[in-house]
């Protein structure tokens, strides 16, 4: 999530309680809608925080022509439709300078849900989140029992949907592709795909490729043997969403992309084990910076993790770098993402012209892992669990130096699930 639209940070406390004058400005020029990931910049760096920036919505805007509904919708247009939107965007992509190799493609017609048996979020239609979250980043919902229990039902499908999307991976296949083998299994499931016209954006998933750090939309590109691609999947079902996302090679990649994701890896699933009831969530950011830095790899601060349930992006905001934002403490019952996305140089990114697509200044490639979390009592569970039998196995899980095998929490049960599977994978017994 786009940091710039995610929750409010000291600064923007301060200004809520003593300026209302501000607020109102800010309400007009900025969004105020929590969602993490995105970009910093055109933003308003508010008073004593560094971190916490709002960003222009306009960004939004552009992304809605096109497309807005979940159901099929014409560009309805007497005037000449196509051409001029489409010319000036022509234009000002000729104008953009590209940091890496990546370029956009084609996207096809947006595709629909007119399923009525499928229950869809409020921005379906419209495109506009409706319910904004807590008014303090601290103040963070505890979930009831029959939440939790629809939560892990999302988590489960967003996770068998991630699985589905990554089979289709591999040299040729386009991203757009892809992204049609996510919107189907993510219906056959009876689920919503997130994405989909949330704050606009066109596509079911995100696909983002080398120097894409996050939000890239599935378009005619095809993936090409030694790319690396991060696919993350989010699926609404009744009512409630499954965030998770995953790195996969194409084909066979340099050494130098292996470390990026084995690092990357290592980092978050060692933030994970950090997770339990008391701890700080500030406290999160510290543990990634300092697995990835002295092994030479920057760490995005521009996008952040979030709060998830019925809305998308909620409290709290979960920064992947050092901080000390007021950003509450952790607690049973709290369901929220780590999603840390780092770099091989710098950790800046530019935002391309159709503004959702986040790529690297300087165009070195990026790495990004996701789970949705549900803090209990006694540790952490992943509810995007991968599904032995079901998910791939990568190499960076077998070779990692922090947690071997799937990664199933820090749960009494969750370790003993995590234990079985990984003596059954290497008796050979399971593929
Ligand atoms: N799944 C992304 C996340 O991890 C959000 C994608 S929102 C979209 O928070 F609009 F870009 F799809
Ligand atoms: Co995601
Ligand atoms: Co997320």
């Amino acid at each position: 999530m786009d940091i710039s639209k995610a929750f409010p940070s000291r600064a923007r406390i301060a200004m809520t309680a003593f300026l209302a004058i501000t607020v109102a400005l800010i309400t007009l020029s900025i969004s105020t809608d929590a969602f993490s990931t995105v970009p910093t910049k055109n933003s308003l760096s508010l008073s004593t925080s560094t971190m916490q920036q709002f960003t222009s919505s306009t960004r939004l805007e552009m992304n809605k022509k096109g497309k807005s509904k979940s159901k099929p919708k014409k560009k309805s247009g007497s005037s000449s439709p196509k051409g001029f939107a489409a010319a000036l965007r022509d234009l000002q992509e000729k104008g953009f300078k590209f940091s890496g190799d990546v370029r956009p493609g084609k996207q096809s017609p947006q595709r629909v849900v007119n399923n009525p048996r499928i229950i869809v979020p409020d921005y379906a239609v419209d495109g506009q989140p409706k319910n904004r979250g807590p008014l303090l980043p601290w103040l963070i919902e505890v979930k009831k029992p029959e939440e939790i229990a629809k939560m892990r039902i999302s988590g489960r499908i967003a996770r068998e949907v991630l699985d589905i999307g990554a089979r289709a991976i591999r040299p040729g296949v386009t991203t757009d592709e892809v992204d049609r083998a996510v919107h189907e299994a993510c219906l056959e499931r009876g689920g919503y795909p997130s994405p989909l016209n949330y704050h606009g954006f066109p596509k079911s998933c995100c696909t983002s490729v080398n120097e894409i750090i996050c939000h890239g939309i599935p378009d005619d590109r095809k993936l090409v043997e030694g790319d690396i691609i991060n696919l993350d999947i989010t699926c609404y079902v009744d009512g409630y969403h499954g965030d998770c996302s995953e790195m996969f090679m194409v084909g066979e990649c340099d050494d130098a992309a292996k470390r990026l994701i084995q690092t990357t890896y290592d980092s978050w699933v060692k933030s994970l084990e950090f997770v339990k009831p008391g701890r700080d969530y500030k406290d999160i950011g510290a543990i990634i910076e300092d697995h990835i830095v002295p092994k030479g790899y920057s760490t995005v601060k521009n996008f952040c993790g979030h709060g998830i349930g019925s809305v998308f992006h909620t409290a709290p905001n979960i920064l992947h770098y050092r901080n000390n934002e007021p950003n509450g403490q952790m607690a049973a019952g709290h369901t929220f993402t780590i999603e840390p996305m780092i770099c091989e140089g710098t950790n800046r990114p530019i935002t391309w012209t159709d503004q959702w697509t986040a790529a690297t200044a300087d165009g070195g490639r990026t790495a990004q892992f996701e789970h949705t979390l549900i803090i209990t009592p006694d540790g952490v569970e992943p509810m995007t669990a991968k599904i032995p039998g079901h998910s791939k196995v990568q190499f960076w899980e077998m070779e990692s130096e922090v947690h071997k095998g799937f990664w199933l929490g820090t749960t009494p049960a969750g370790r003993a699930r995590a234990a079985k599977f990984l003596e059954e994978l290497q008796q050979g017994v399971l593929p």
